[in-house]
């Protein structure tokens, strides 16, 4: 069983809070850090988070969102280090297109720095377009953030992964959405 099919995506909860820490800060070079993260917790009308999880419950990655009436935005997608390549990236991101969905969401938007090549790579195979430049929007290196829009949200939350007739192993484990 490869680590994909194990992996379980449930609603973030404060029991994530400090491996969610560890995992931001092997992840980015400017960490939000326990308390904003914990923040989100509080607003469970616009913010809306999973986690990845192994079946021991060990955290490997999570990933949010904002939504505000029929707009969202993605603000955070991290996957530990040592879990990466197995498909929890892109299964954390299918379960925000999926809420996204759910809640009417039309237009789904997100930052990522220019060279950050796995990201593109993931947000273009889900029909992420870029639509635009944040010139030296990250202050650690000054380097620009490219902003992608998705505006196909049902067209994305109801692609299977290449390779499986339906739905992804280790999707839809039980947990809304
Ligand atoms: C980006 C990130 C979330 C991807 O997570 P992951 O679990 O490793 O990705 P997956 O295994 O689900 O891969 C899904 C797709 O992402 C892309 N991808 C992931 N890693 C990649 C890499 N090293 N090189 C190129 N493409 C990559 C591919 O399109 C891949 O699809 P494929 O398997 O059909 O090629 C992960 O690399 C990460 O946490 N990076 C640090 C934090 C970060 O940059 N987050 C995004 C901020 S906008």
């Amino acid at each position: 069983m490869s680590a994909s099919e194990t992996v379980r995506y449930v609603a973030f909860a404060e029991e994530h809070l400090d491996e969610a820490v560890e995992i931001e800060q092997l992840s980015f070079a400017t960490p939000w850090g326990r308390e904003a993260i914990a923040l989100e917790l509080d607003r469970p009308h616009v913010s809306h988070y999973v986690a990845a999880v192994l079946p021991s419950g060990r955290l490997v990655g999570f990933a949010g969102m904002w939504v505000v009436e029929d707009e969202g935005h993605i603000g955070t997608v991290g996957v530990h280090p040592d879990f990466r390549r197995r498909g929890t990236g892109e299964g954390m991101l299918r379960w925000l297109l999926r809420r996204a969905n759910e809640l009417g969401v039309r237009q789904l938007t997100l930052e990522v720095r220019r060279s950050n090549a796995p990201a593109l790579s993931l947000y273009a195979k889900y029909h992420f377009d870029r639509v635009g430049i944040r010139k030296g929007y990250y202050r650690d290196t000054g380097e620009d953030a490219l902003v992608m829009l998705c505006s196909d949200i049902p067209g994305s939350a109801a692609r299977p992964r290449p390779g499986s007739p339906d739905h992804a192993a280790g999707d839809d484990d039980g947990d809304t959405p």
